[in-house]
């Protein structure tokens, strides 16, 4: 298990290439379970997660050629059983739920645990299958769903924490193959969403308003091959913004799409920063410390919850008391014990982290929990005098693409520890 050493201090300036969407591809190579024809998709990003699903696919069945950032899924015969081992490395394996029932019209597959951000429940996805006429068991551990054929439904996927991103996307996979047409009411809006309804419509489906809370898919026959670019991740491209900010005079952001990321931005200029856009870049004018802020994480496109952590170690140093409150993982604060350890002065109040920005975190030995948390930790190291030791580096790796490169590409101080 690596481990990175964060050297504090350094200023941060220059560019950065920002990679394609984990939570984008995820679901767009799952897709590719739904035709038999091969499918070429690029800007996939060279992650642990990403690596976990091609796993997958080929366990089911498909061939699958990677070369460099170009993907090559061909599913001509596949089974429809997605095993334990392979699945409880990763929760969002259950988005190939939707593809295998959509063409095998069954599906088995190991129920996602939860993990440190939360209970994962699974119910909306499995409450859209039921609509669309298929059964439901949970057994051993196994979520298995079958139907005789699909009929197209109008189905509400409001939850009680809000849209769900991956049981849109399963819903709207499974509705693709469908008799009839199916209306997605209460659906996630978010750009990985979008993405997928656009990959699933260049492979021959018929889905009109991704984007909206209201998706309508007319069920096809057959869908064919397609190629298709994965959209950029605006939040590892959210995550380089708190750097600059953290640590910036000036960073710009290169293949972006400053649209997918107002919400982060306008926080941003909230605690005094600038921000510049052009067509596919985003540049953070940085300005010292944030002004303190109130923030609630919601659904698109509204501020992200994949970003709460890293606002978490931006605020710890600032000024004033800032509070940060999550209405869709109101336990998603592993981060704070860490972030305490480095000096910080956060107390949780229910789903709210209350912050006295202080003058300057201390680095320390700190523990990677999840994913954003662990790039939190990494950010808070980037300011923090002295040296700030991550633990259990792996948790970053499933969804940044050489985050201690690319910020030492921008002067970070960042050593990588083979433990
Ligand atoms: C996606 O997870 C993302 N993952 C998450 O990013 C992201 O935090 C989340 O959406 C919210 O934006 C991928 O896209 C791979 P949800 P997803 O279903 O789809 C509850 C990261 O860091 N819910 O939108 O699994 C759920 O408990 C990851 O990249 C139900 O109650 O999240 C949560 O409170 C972490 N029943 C809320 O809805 C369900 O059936 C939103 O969850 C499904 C979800």
């Amino acid at each position: 298990m690596d481990k990175i050493l964060v050297h504090g201090g350094q200023s941060l300036s220059g560019s950065v290439r920002v990679s394609g969407s984990k939570n984008s591809a995820l679901p767009i190579l799952a897709a590719c379970l739904l035709t038999k024809e091969p499918c070429i998709i690029r800007q996939v990003p060279d992650l642990s997660d990403v690596h976990y699903m091609l796993q997958i696919l080929s366990h089911l069945g498909a061939e699958v050629e990677r070369a460099s950032g170009t993907v090559t899924v061909r599913a001509e015969n596949i089974k429809s059983v997605a095993p334990y081992e392979i699945v409880r490395k990763m929760r969002a394996s259950v988005c190939v739920l939707g593809p295998l029932l959509g063409r095998e019209k069954e599906a088995t597959v190991s129920l996602p645990g939860g993990c440190v951000i939360g209970d994962r429940p699974i119910d909306l996805h499995l409450r859209g299958f039921e609509a669309l006429g298929a059964a439901v068991r949970v057994e051993c551990g196994n979520v298995k769903v079958f139907a005789a054929k699909l009929k197209g439904e109008t189905i509400n996927l409001r939850g009680k924490f809000g849209s769900t991103v991956l049981g849109t996307d399963n819903i709207m996979m499974a509705a693709a193959l469908a008799e009839g047409v199916t209306i997605i009411e209460g659906a996630a809006a978010e750009p990985e969403v979008v993405d997928l309804a656009n990959f699933l419509n260049a492979m021959g489906a018929k889905i009109e308003g991704a984007g909206t809370r209201r998706i309508v898919i007319e069920g096809v026959a057959e869908l064919h091959g397609a190629e298709h670019s994965v959209i950029p991740d605006r939040i590892e491209a959210g995550t380089f913004m708190v750097a600059a900010a953290i640590a910036g005079t000036r960073v710009t952001l290169r293949r972006v799409v400053p649209d997918h990321l107002k919400a982060v931005s306008e926080a941003l200029i909230q605690a005094g920063y600038g921000i510049e856009t052009s067509r596919d870049t985003l540049t953070v004018v940085g300005n010292g410390k944030p002004k303190p802020l109130e923030l609630l994480t919601e659904p698109y496109p509204s501020f992200p919850t994949d970003m709460q952590a890293q606002m978490c170690a931006l605020l710890s140093e600032g000024e004033g008391i800032s509070v940060i409150t999550e209405s869709i993982f109101p336990q998603r604060f592993m981060h704070v014990s860490e972030l305490k350890r480095m000096g910080a002065q956060i107390t949780l109040e229910g789903a709210s982290a209350v912050i006295k920005g202080v003058e300057r975190l201390s680095g320390a030995p700190v523990m990677a929990s999840d994913l954003r948390a662990s790039a939190a930790l990494v950010l808070a190291g980037l300011r923090a005098s002295g040296v700030t030791e991550v633990n259990r580096v792996y948790h970053i790796d499933r969804g940044y693409e050489s985050i201690d490169d690319k910020l030492n590409g921008l002067g970070a101080q960042i050593e990588r520890v083979k433990v």
